[in-house]
């Protein structure tokens, strides 16, 4: 299966996809920060063609609705940041899943399909993610496990703050590739 991992500069994605012997490729403005080859630097929104499954993760700077207290603030930047998740949302592909924090997409776009939690992937989180799904199967948990601490909170300060933030779990990436690549077949595993 043909995988594009939008948004995505962590390779955590990418690498559950290929390990389960998908082609999958990553896509970010950003350059991998693995220096994988498997990875497109420049705008995903050229590169819709000829993908099975896409998984987003657009910027949730101006949506979260932890930031809510800005966004009076930053309406032409939120605007410009829902259109973007539209468009990925629009995009050619079959089967694409959104992911981003509780925000306003839910309540400016659509609901989100599911909402999951770290710890019903194995981390001992807590951290509310949101999943819009088109032609996917809801995520069922994998390894629910004690521990509620707050993900966020726990993050020492730095410039790399939000780089260790936003890099999605590894329980998350390989339960996606374990149950959405099956859904669809074309790997290896
Ligand atoms: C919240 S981070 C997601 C990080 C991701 N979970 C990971 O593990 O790498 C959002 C990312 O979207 C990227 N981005 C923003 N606009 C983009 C665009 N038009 N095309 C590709 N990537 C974009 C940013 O560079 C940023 O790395």
């Amino acid at each position: 299966m043909r995988v594009l991992v939008a948004c995505e500069f962590s390779g955590v994605v990418r690498r559950a996809f290929r390990d389960r012997g998908h082609d999958a490729w990553s896509c970010d403005l950003l350059p991998a920060e693995d220096g994988s080859p498997y990875h497109i630097g420049t705008d995903v929104r050229w590169h819709f063609t000829d993908w099975d499954l896409m998984i987003a993760h657009p910027p949730c700077t101006h949506l979260a609705v932890s930031g809510a207290r800005w966004f009076k603030d930053r309406q032409q930047e939120q605007q410009w940041a829902l259109e973007f998740v539209q468009v990925l949302m629009d995009a050619p592909i079959d089967m694409i899943a959104i992911e981003n924090p509780v925000s306003v997409i839910s309540t400016r776009i659509r609901k989100p399909d599911q909402i999951i939690q770290p710890w019903m992937f194995g981390h001992p989180e807590t951290k509310a993610t949101c999943l819009w799904l088109k032609n996917l199967p809801p995520l069922k948990p994998t390894n629910i496990v004690d521990g509620r601490a707050g993900r966020v909170h726990h993050e020492s300060p730095g410039p790399d703050r939000w780089k260790r933030r936003s890099r999605t779990l590894k329980g998350i990436a390989e339960a996606m590739a374990d149950q959405w690549g099956k859904a669809i077949g074309g790997g290896e595993a």
